[in-house]
């Protein structure tokens, strides 16, 4: 598959240890990455959650989903019955595109060309951890595991991707997002809904 990253002079990783050897040793390929943030959680976890990429405290800590948008999405699993340490929490992409302003490190998007670069590696990596279902965060996540973009309102709810049994569901920052009291009560409500339903469908 051209779209593929790396080429055909890719080391071929047996574990997800070397996997996670060759992530670390790469340079990044979003403008500002610097250390790779690695997924995290058991390999044979039942669930796998896949966000866009690394914050700010991601970056800063090296652990997925540590900073706000992690705090909101710890609130969410535990609402919805799902133990975070029983689980595998990745991103599409490993390192935190950002732009220098000041002492301000401001998040950018990955473009779709990005999230394609860093596929190679997530399909590797979900292939090593074999989870029953993998959900996706947003519609980065979505367009990693597909390698195609997904409309999330129209998509959102159980998946297929490629062979992978997969579920569809908001980013937790775009909870983070809206002004508005009631309408976050309500993403939140229905996040959690949505996180029930794949639970189930992992079980
Ligand atoms: N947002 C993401 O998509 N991933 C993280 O790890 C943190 C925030």
């Amino acid at each position: 598959n051209g779209d593929l990253f790396p080429a055909s002079d890719a080391e071929e990783p047996k574990s997800l240890t070397e996997l996670n050897k060759i992530i670390t040793a790469a340079k990044p390929m979003v403008p500002g990455g610097k250390k790779a943030v690695l997924g995290e959680g058991p390999a044979g976890a039942a669930l796998a959650f896949v966000g866009e990429q690394p914050g700010d405290l991601e970056d800063l800590q090296g652990r997925p989903f540590v900073g706000p948008a992690g705090q909101l999405l710890d609130k969410a699993l535990t609402a919805a019955g799902i133990d975070r340490k029983a689980s595998y929490v990745t991103n599409a992409v490993k390192h935190f595109k950002h732009e220098e302003r000041g002492k301000r490190r401001i998040h950018q998007k990955p473009t779709m060309g990005e999230v394609k670069r860093y596929r190679w590696w997530l399909l590797k990596e979900l292939g090593f951890v074999h989870p029953r279902l993998v959900v996706a965060l947003g519609a980065t996540a979505a367009a990693a595991l597909e390698g195609a973009p997904v409309a999330i309102g129209k998509s959102r709810g159980k998946y297929q991707f490629g062979d992978m049994p997969g579920f569809v569901t908001i980013h937790p920052s775009a909870m983070l997002r809206m002004p508005d009291h009631d309408a976050r009560s309500q993403a939140f409500a229905d996040f959690v809904r949505d996180l029930k339903a794949a639970r189930k469908l992992a079980h």
